[in-house]
C-alpha cells in the first residue's frame, strides 16, 4: 500500500535536513498537514513542528509512510543503511539526491516505489522549477500524492526518463546559480556606468523580475517580445548588437548547459 492510500496525517521520514531539505520543509511545514521526522547528525536549522533525531536508532519501532532522501550523494550508502526497517512495506521513496538512479535505492532497500526529484532552490519562496520521474512501481495515486507535496514549492513537470533528469538538472535545476551570475554582472555593468552598489544590484533584479513577468504573463515568444522593445538604431538595439557577438548569450548558455548536462553524467553513481 502506498502513502496515497495511509489514513491522514501521513508521516514522512527525511534523511538529511541542510539547504535543500530545509527549503521544501519550510514550504511543506508552512502548507500541508503531513508529520516531518527528520533524521541528521548535526545541528539543521528545521522550520518549527518539525521532529529532529541525530539518528536512526531514536525512531525504534516508527514506522513511516513515505522516505525523503536530502543527503549528499557521497554519504548515501551510510545514511540509508537500517532504513528498511522504519519504512512500511510499499513506502514511496522520493529522493532529491543528484545523479542517484532509482534502481540503486530498489538496491540499497528494497522493491519500493522510488521517485527522483530535482528541485531548485528558489522552493523557498514558492518559486521552485522541479522535475520528477518515477519507477515502474510509482502508481498514478502515489503520483497525484507526489503532485501534493511539491504543489506549495512551485512548479513541477514529470519527465520520461533518469537521463532527461539530469538534462533538467542543466537547465533548472543549476539555473539558479545562472541566473545570480546574470544579476551579479548585469549590476557590475551598471557600476561601470556610475551606479552605487546598491542601486545597480535593484535596477538590475527588477528589470530581470519585471521582463520575466511580462513575458510570462504574455503570449508572445521571446523574439516577439524582444523585437517589441527593440527600436531600429535606438539604445537597445546598440547593446544587443554587441551582446550577440560570438560568443554571445546563446552561444554560452548552449556550451555551459552542456557542460552542465555532461557533468551530471559523470556524477552518476
Ligand atoms: N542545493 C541545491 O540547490 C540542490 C538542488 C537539487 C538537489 N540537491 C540535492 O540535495 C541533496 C542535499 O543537498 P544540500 O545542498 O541540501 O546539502 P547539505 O546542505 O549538505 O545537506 C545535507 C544534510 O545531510 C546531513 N547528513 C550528513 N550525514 C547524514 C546522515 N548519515 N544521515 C542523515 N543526514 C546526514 C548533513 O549534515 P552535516 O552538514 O552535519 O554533514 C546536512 O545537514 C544532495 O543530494 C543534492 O544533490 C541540492
Amino acid at each position: 500500500m502506498g502513502f496515497a492510500e495511509m489514513e491522514v496525517p501521513v508521516r514522512f521520514l527525511q534523511i538529511g535536513g541542510g539547504n535543500m531539505g530545509g527549503a521544501l520543509l519550510e514550504r511543506w511545514v508552512d502548507q500541508l498537514s503531513w508529520s516531518f521526522t527528520v533524521v541528521d547528525p548535526g545541528q539543521p536549522a528545521l522550520p518549527e513542528g518539525v521532529e529532529h533525531v541525530p539518528t536512526l536508532n531514536r525512531l525504534a519501532g516508527t514506522a513511516f509512510d513515505a522516505l525523503i532522501v536530502a543527503v549528499k550523494p557521497q554519504i548515501l550508502d551510510e545514511a540509508v543503511a537500517g532504513l528498511v526497517h522504519h519504512l512500511k512495506p510499499n513506502a514511496p521513496i522520493i529522493s532529491i539526491a543528484a545523479g542517484v538512479p532509482c534502481e540503486r535505492f530498489e538496491k540499497l532497500i528494497g522493491a519500493h516505489p522510488v521517485i527522483r526529484a530535482m528541485p531548485n532552490m528558489p522552493v523557498k519562496v514558492g518559486q521552485g522549477m522541479s522535475g520528477l520521474v518515477g519507477n515502474s512501481l510509482v502508481t498514478d495515486k502515489i503520483r497525484t500524492q507526489i503532485e501534493t507535496l511539491f504543489a506549495p514549492t512551485g512548479h513541477f513537470i514529470w519527465l520520461d526518463d533518469e537521463d532527461a533528469i539530469d538534462r533538467f538538472t542543466a537547465i533548472a535545476g543549476s539555473g539558479p546559480g545562472y541566473v545570480f551570475e546574470l544579476l551579479r554582472s548585469y549590476a557590475a555593468a551598471a557600476a561601470n556606468l556610475g551606479f552605487s552598489e546598491e542601486q545597480g544590484e535593484r535596477m538590475a533584479a527588477q528589470t530581470i523580475k519585471g521582463a520575466i513577468a511580462l513575458a510570462m504573463s504574455s503570449d508572445a515568444s521571446p523574439e516577439a517580445l524582444r523585437n517589441a522593445v527593440t527600436s531600429k538604431n535606438g539604445t537597445t538595439e546598440a547593446g544587443l548588437d554587441v551582446m550577440r557577438r560570438e560568443p554571445g548569450f546563446e552561444s554560452l548558455l548552449l556550451e555551459g548547459t552542456k557542460a552542465a548536462y555532461d557533468r551530471a553524467v559523470e556524477l552518476r553513481a
